[in-house]
């Protein structure tokens, strides 16, 4: 039996530095906000609330003795803006590879340009993204949806087409948009913008899922990153689950497996990876009761 770790698994360059940012300002003393919480983990983000990092809703919320933390999804320019024209002290964690999607946006030509992002329109970096646009922006999914738009793009107006995607889009999805677009649109101009640290986590995530029968995706369920992951390792290993704690984990499919891949999302601290290998290494060497399966029972 054997259990396989990701090594690209847990906290990205992205989330870790804005964590940091976090931690330097509350041990200096200062009362910390953030817009939304900081992680998709509600334990840390707790953890945080308790040495005084809020997360709040909106900038309104924000008191003048508080100094607000961007999150790594980067913010809409607006916000930038009525940050500035408030005077609210704040440090800005977006990650670099979000901040470049921004500068190819915003310096788009609004009469020459209209610009596809390939993401969940919803989400927060790509509200973000959308709210830096200087020009026309829509948003597309999957090749499905793409399928849908961008011939009505085409139909509606000259313009030249700029493709960009979310950092933590599906790579695979993704090289399937790319070839469709340059299918239907010779001269788009296309910018991979799915961030390093992602491809890394995507390719070794399906990589261990292939060689498993049993893949344990850790993260948070509202983590979009995480769904993700699960996703990919699903497509290679049917018996893949997500799980959010060691708690979560059916010990009885551990128990089974011959082999196990573990990987985990973005904002999944090092804590909990442990928790769940810990976990997992009691059930194989035998230090864990099993409650018997339903099988069993019957028996
Ligand atoms: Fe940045 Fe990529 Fe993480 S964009 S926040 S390094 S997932």
């Amino acid at each position: 039996m054997s259990i396989k770790k990701a090594d690209s698994a847990g906290f990205c360059f992205g989330v870790n530095r804005a964590i940091n940012i976090v931690n330097e300002l509350l041990e200096k003393g200062i009362k910390v906000a953030t817009l939304g919480p900081i992680i998709h983990n509600m334990e840390m983000v707790h953890e945080l609330e308790e040495r005084g990092c809020t997360p709040v809703k909106a900038v309104d919320e924000l008191t003048d003795d508080t100094t607000l933390v961007i999150r790594s999804h980067g913010v809409e320019k607006s916000v930038i803006d009525s940050l500035v024209k408030r005077g609210i002290n704040f440090e800005d964690a977006t990650c670099p590879f979000v901040k470049k999607i921004h500068k190819i946006v915003s310096n788009t030509n609004p009469e020459n340009d209209v610009v596809l992002i390939a993401g969940n329109k919803n989400h927060p970096e790509v509200c973000g993204i959308i709210g830096h646009c200087a020009s026309d922006c829509y948003t597309f999914n999957n090749e499905a949806e793409l399928d849908d738009l961008l011939p009505n793009i085409l139909k509606e107006n000259n313009k030249q087409v700029q493709i960009v995607a979310q950092t933590t889009f599906d790579t695979q999805e993704w090289k399937k948009c790319v070839k469709k677009i340059k299918k239907l649109c010779t001269n788009a101009k296309i910018f991979d913008t799915i961030c390093n640290a992602t491809q890394v986590r995507q390719t070794e995530a399906s990589q261990i899922a292939a060689e498993s029968d049993f893949m344990v995706v850790i993260g948070d369920r509202h983590s979009s990153n995480t769904g993700k992951l699960f996703d990919i390792c699903k497509r290679q290993c049917e018996n893949t689950v997500l799980i959010e704690t060691a708690a979560e984990l059916d010990l009885n499919k551990v128990s089974v497996a011959e082999s196990i891949g573990v990987t985990a999302g973005a904002s999944t601290p090092a804590r909990i990876i442990k928790e769940v290998l810990d976990t997992m290494s009691e059930v194989k060497s035998g230090e864990t009761n099993l409650e018997p399966s339903f099988e069993e029972m019957l028996e």
